[in-house]
């Protein structure tokens, strides 16, 4: 099974994610545990050209190839051979990204990126897409104190506008209403334990109907 996880800056994905392949774990699941871009050594190359905050003048046919190439790697090298050996994968961000940011973000053609997406994953969808979604002031603040901490975490993305932030959450909501059998959406703005239990409420119960399995979903 494969699901995925997007959500605006400072959603609290990383460590969502984390606590339910925990959680998986425990009821004896093999998970794998990944995220985009990036994932593998080439991956970890090309991520970090395009989160580096040096680099203002990328154009952005040339932005949505390389998560696109990093996401070839990732799919062909990781994914699916997880997949294949009967694993669970869940990946921090994956092709939705590109149409939030890249799409409703930047204003690149929909179809075009579902074109390029499609070739680099070679069709590869997730089974189920797990949106933590929090207003973007609120997630761009949370990210704020995170960045005086390091200020490396400070990327690229985090330093567009305002109106950009706002135009990706507003595709994820989009894509979100457009397919609400696999779409899960959380309300990250709650406490992460409230989150964390939500999330393995439904994803619990995503996992019984995939597997066929008596997989419960107990409290966090
Ligand atoms: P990262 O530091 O991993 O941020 P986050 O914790 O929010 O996931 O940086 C990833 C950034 O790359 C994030 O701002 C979203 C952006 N992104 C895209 O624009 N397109 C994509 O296809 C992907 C995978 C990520």
């Amino acid at each position: 099974m494969f699901i995925t996880f997007e959500g605006p800056e400072g959603s609290g994905k990383s460590s969502q994610s984390a606590l339910l392949a925990d959680w998986l774990r425990q009821l004896g699941q093999d998970v794998l545990l990944t995220r985009e871009p990036g994932g593998t050594a080439i991956g970890d190359r090309v991520r970090a050209i395009l989160l580096d905050p040096a680099c203002t003048e990328m154009e952005d046919e040339a932005e949505v190839l390389l998560y696109s190439a990093a996401r070839a790697q990732h799919v062909g090298q990781v994914i699916r051979p997880h997949l294949a050996r009967g694993g669970v994968v869940l990946c921090d961000r994956y092709a939705d990204s590109t149409l939030a940011y890249q799409g409703y973000g930047r204003g690149l053609d929909l179809a075009t990126l579902g074109v390029i997406t499609a070739f680099a994953t070679g069709g590869l969808r997730p089974d189920l897409v797990v949106f933590l979604d929090i207003d973007v002031e609120a997630g761009l603040r949370r990210k704020q104190l995170h960045a005086d901490v390091d200020a490396s975490q400070w990327n690229r993305f985090e330093q567009e506008t305002l109106a950009y932030h706002q135009r990706v959450r507003a595709g994820y909501l989009q894509m979100a209403a457009a397919e609400p059998g696999r779409w899960l959406l959380v309300d990250a703005s709650q406490p992460a334990e409230a989150v964390q239990v939500a999330l393995r409420a439904q994803v619990g119960a995503a996992l019984g109907m995939f597997f066929g399995s008596d997989v419960h979903a107990p409290s966090a």
